[in-house]
């Protein structure tokens, strides 16, 4: 209940100024948002980079509804590349980026998936240029088949381009299978949006199961499976089926949010693992901290108490 009344407030323009202008509000963003500058982001790569963790970067935004703020998206991302290329963050793919398509056009009207490929080429080319990857943020549902449409082109110039999917979504074992191919990297989450029963298990265990066949079926393909959670039990299940189907470390990864979970994120790459953190930044942090809400009731409080206490 509270996860749909915080997700429909994601939508909410007027509790979005209220909440972005609260005096309080960037310092409690920055515990999930490092900052809304290029150089913020950079940093927080570098931090990450110094104990040995792997990075996936977000410029923050989402359903652009102008092409001006797709094309500037765009542009944010070709010089995020370049300034961690300078900084000697992109080898070996260390610091790669997350990109939404609704944020550079998707949602443009009948153009849409045109003007979003278009973008998120020029984004894979500059990674290319640098040595690094990109990952394709999964949205909500109705956008699945037109996201993995653009992935499959994109995936013919860039074949290591990832792709998200949200184990909630009842497509989603039958989609694993699919990616499931050499060179083809996924990302596998439980999914962040509210979707309707027709489409998607509602049932946290539910879920759960979902998400550990879909993990199976990856690990026991030829792609590269990234598990992107902070859950510890599917933690733990992730590595014993790594195990189960002789993968080595690296050959597989773990992904997780910045600022969640940074001492198990530490512990899992000091044993070796692939430890990929996912850091947003940008001064659209709205939908992106309510999403977080939603998903833990801890999240939220931490947001009320500083509100309350501070404010
Ligand atoms: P969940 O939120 O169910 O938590 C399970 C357990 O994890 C908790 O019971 C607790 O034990 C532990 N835990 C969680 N948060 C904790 C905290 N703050 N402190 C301590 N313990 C905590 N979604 C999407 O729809 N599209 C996308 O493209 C992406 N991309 C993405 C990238 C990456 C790297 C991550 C990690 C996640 C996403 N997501 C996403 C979000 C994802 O779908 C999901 O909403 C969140 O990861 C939360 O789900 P969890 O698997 O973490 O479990």
């Amino acid at each position: 209940m509270l996860r749909q009344t915080l997700l429909q407030l994601s939508k909410s323009t007027k509790v979005r100024s209220l909440v972005e202008t609260a005096p309080v509000s960037r310092g409690v963003v920055r515990r999930f948002v490092p900052g809304a500058a290029t150089p913020d982001a950079v940093r927080a790569a570098a931090d990450l980079a110094g104990s040995h963790r792997y990075v996936t970067i977000d410029f923050l935004g989402e359903d652009t509804t102008d092409m001006a703020q797709a094309r500037a998206t765009r542009d944010a991302y070709l010089a995020l590349l370049q300034q961690l290329r300078d900084a000697g963050l992109t080898e070996g793919g260390r610091s790669e980026v997350s990109v939404k398509l609704s944020a550079v056009g998707q949602s443009l009207g009948a153009d849409g998936d045109k003007i979003a490929l278009e973008h998120a080429w020029d984004i894979c080319s500059a990674a290319h240029e640098a040595g690094t990857t990109v990952t394709l943020d999964m949205e909500d549902h109705t956008t699945t088949d037109a996201t993995l449409a653009t992935l499959r082109e994109l995936r013919d110039d860039f074949p290591w381009v990832g792709a998200v999917l949200q184990a909630y979504l009842r497509r989603t074992e039958a989609d694993c299978r699919d990616l499931a191919t050499a060179g083809s990297r996924v990302r596998l989450c439980k999914g962040a949006y509210d979707e309707p029963a027709s489409v998607a298990f509602t049932d946290r265990a539910e879920v759960d199961k979902s998400y550990v066949r879909c993990a199976k079926a990856l690990m026991a393909g030829d792609g590269y499976p990234m598990l992107a959670t902070h859950d510890p039990r599917l933690v733990d299940i992730g590595g014993a089926l790594a195990v189960q189907h002789g993968r080595s470390q690296g050959s597989y990864e773990f992904q997780m949010l910045y600022g969640i979970r940074p001492d198990e994120q530490q512990r899992l790459a000091d044993q070796g693992e692939k430890v990929r953190v996912y850091v947003p930044y940008g001064d659209e942090w709205y939908g992106y901290l309510v999403r977080r809400m939603a998903e833990r009731p801890a999240n939220t409080a931490f947001f009320l108490r500083a509100l309350a206490t501070r404010g």
